[in-house]
């Protein structure tokens, strides 16, 4: 402990980060339970914990979509999920983990509210889609920030800034310049985390019956 957050308690500096493992079916699961005690908005969380868990794991399969986990005495308390290209992580989740994905929502995917909310689920990477200019070509990335959570009790002691790092490091390795992250419009906390974290707004667009705010990060290199 070597300080005090400005409106948590204790920073936490040497929380354990890691990579989430598509063999560790716990840490999945508790992925999923942070996910539905934490976001609360959009399609995943009608989808339930099931759902949520297998999502992970498959997103941990996927080339270029790491999932990474905080854990504070061996106990999950952050995870972060994240892509190098939003199109090709979507398609791999799609050809390989379709099926498994519907079984494990099960009867929830015939909710009323889920139906009605499954076209804007497919079409959200399309409008990620780099305005196509033939005069200046684009320089962005498909990378996104898909979802981070860090528990209550632990928020504003620096768990999602380290999160946030460990997902840099590796599209730096990777060698995307720039990327981006889409948060509830109405979510007084993401929306002041991502600026303090150098992220810059870059415009808003809906999605089911949401105002999502867009932000994008330039990545130093000299880190
Ligand atoms: C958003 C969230 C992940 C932030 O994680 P966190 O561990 O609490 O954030 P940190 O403690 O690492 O804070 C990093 C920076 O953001 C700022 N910040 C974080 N939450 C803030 C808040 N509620 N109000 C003001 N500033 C905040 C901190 O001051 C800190 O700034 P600094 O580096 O200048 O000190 C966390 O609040 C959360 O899980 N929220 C619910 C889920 C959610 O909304 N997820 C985003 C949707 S994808």
């Amino acid at each position: 402990v070597n300080g005090w957050s400005p409106f948590g308690g204790p920073f936490i500096p040497d929380v354990n980060v890691s990579r989430l493992d598509t063999g560790d079916a716990e840490s999945c699961r508790e992925a999923a339970k942070l996910h539905m005690a934490e976001i609360h908005y959009g399609l995943l969380p009608f989808l339930g914990p099931r759902f949520l868990a297998r999502l992970y794991q498959g997103l941990a399969a996927t080339p270029g979509a790491p999932v990474w986990l905080a854990r504070d005495q061996g106990r999950v308390i952050g995870f972060l999920a994240g892509c190098t290209d939003i199109h090709v992580a979507y398609r791999h989740l799609m050809i390989r983990h379709a099926f498994s994905l519907a079984l494990a929502a099960g009867s929830a995917l015939y909710r009323p509210v889920v139906l009605r909310k499954i076209p804007a689920l497919f079409l959200y990477p399309r409008c990620h889609r780099p305005a196509a200019d033939a005069s200046a070509p684009s320089t962005e990335s498909g990378a996104h920030l898909l979802a981070i959570a860090v528990t209550q009790e632990a928020q504003g002691r620096g768990v999602g800034k380290q999160l946030v790092r460990c997902f840099e490091d590796f599209l730096s390795a990777h060698g995307v310049r720039e990327y981006r992250v889409a948060t509830n419009a109405e979510e007084p906390a993401s929306n002041a985390f991502y600026p303090a974290l150098g992220f810059q707004p870059c415009g808003s667009m809906r999605h089911h019956a949401l105002t999502l705010r867009l932000y994008k990060k330039l990545l130093s290199w000299e880190k």
